[in-house]
């Protein structure tokens, strides 16, 4: 037997789910609206969020080329996200209270490190990165493609 706050949580996520799968599977335009920037960023409004991000080299690929977790998984996060937004129980601009992680999987599905045609620095720092087992994110991080978003003074 489910005890009431759970079957109340049920129902949203399954709510959640459904109206993702809907919006996804039977209006194409639903897809295509839903993955654009302009939609994450009506409501990832900061402003230093835009102006840093369109001014570096990412702002030529989209959101969801480094955020993207395949069609299903990004309709029912983002279903659930529009609920707690909605519902005020998150805000999407608390980015010290947001987190999230882009894998390297990602970063190296558009980059080849073994180019060779790279300056002394960037070879070296990719050396290190061998070694030590590092991320990419250790080095390039979320601020280095969108600007400081979380506060970093405490
Ligand atoms: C309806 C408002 C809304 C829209 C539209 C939206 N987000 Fe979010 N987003 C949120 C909220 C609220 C959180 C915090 C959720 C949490 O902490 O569980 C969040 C968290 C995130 C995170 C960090 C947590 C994670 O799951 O990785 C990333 C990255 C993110 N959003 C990217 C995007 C991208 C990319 C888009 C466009 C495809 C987008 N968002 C559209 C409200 C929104
Ligand atoms: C080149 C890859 C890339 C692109 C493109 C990108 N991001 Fe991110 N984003 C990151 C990384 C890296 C992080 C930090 C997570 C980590 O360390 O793994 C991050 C973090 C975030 C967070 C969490 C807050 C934070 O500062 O950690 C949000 C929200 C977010 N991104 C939204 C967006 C939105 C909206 C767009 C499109 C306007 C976008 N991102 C485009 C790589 C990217
Ligand atoms: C969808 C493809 C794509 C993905 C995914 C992607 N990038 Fe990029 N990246 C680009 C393009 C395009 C440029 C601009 C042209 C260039 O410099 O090659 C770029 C530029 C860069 C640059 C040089 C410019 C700068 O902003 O410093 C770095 C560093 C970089 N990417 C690192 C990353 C990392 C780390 C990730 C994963 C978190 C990542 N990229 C994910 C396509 C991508
Ligand atoms: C130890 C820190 C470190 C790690 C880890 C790291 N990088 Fe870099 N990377 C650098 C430095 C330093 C540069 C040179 C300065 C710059 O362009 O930001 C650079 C440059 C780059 C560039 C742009 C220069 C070029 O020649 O195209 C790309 C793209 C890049 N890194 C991708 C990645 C990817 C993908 C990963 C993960 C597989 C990664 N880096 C991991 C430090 C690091």
């Amino acid at each position: 037997m489910l005890k009431k706050m759970n079957k109340k949580l049920f129902l949203i996520i399954l709510g959640s789910v459904f109206v993702g799968i809907v919006l996804a599977v039977v209006t194409n335009s639903g897809v295509k609206a839903t993955s654009d920037d302009s939609f994450c960023l009506s409501c990832h409004d900061t402003p230093e969020f835009t102006e840093y991000f369109e001014a570096r080299p990412h702002s030529e690929v989209s959101c969801i080329s480094c955020h993207g977790g395949g069609l299903i998984e990004d309709k029912v996060k983002g279903t659930t996200k529009a609920i707690s937004t909605i519902t005020g129980k998150k805000d999407p601009n608390n980015y010290d209270a947001i987190n999230a992680k882009v894998t390297d999987e990602k970063c190296l599905s558009c980059h080849n490190l073994n180019s060779t045609n790279r300056s002394d620095l960037t070879i070296q720092s990719h050396a290190v990165f061998e070694q030590n087992g590092l991320s990419c994110t250790d080095c390039h991080d979320g601020a280095s493609v969108h600007g400081y978003l979380k506060d970093y003074s405490n």
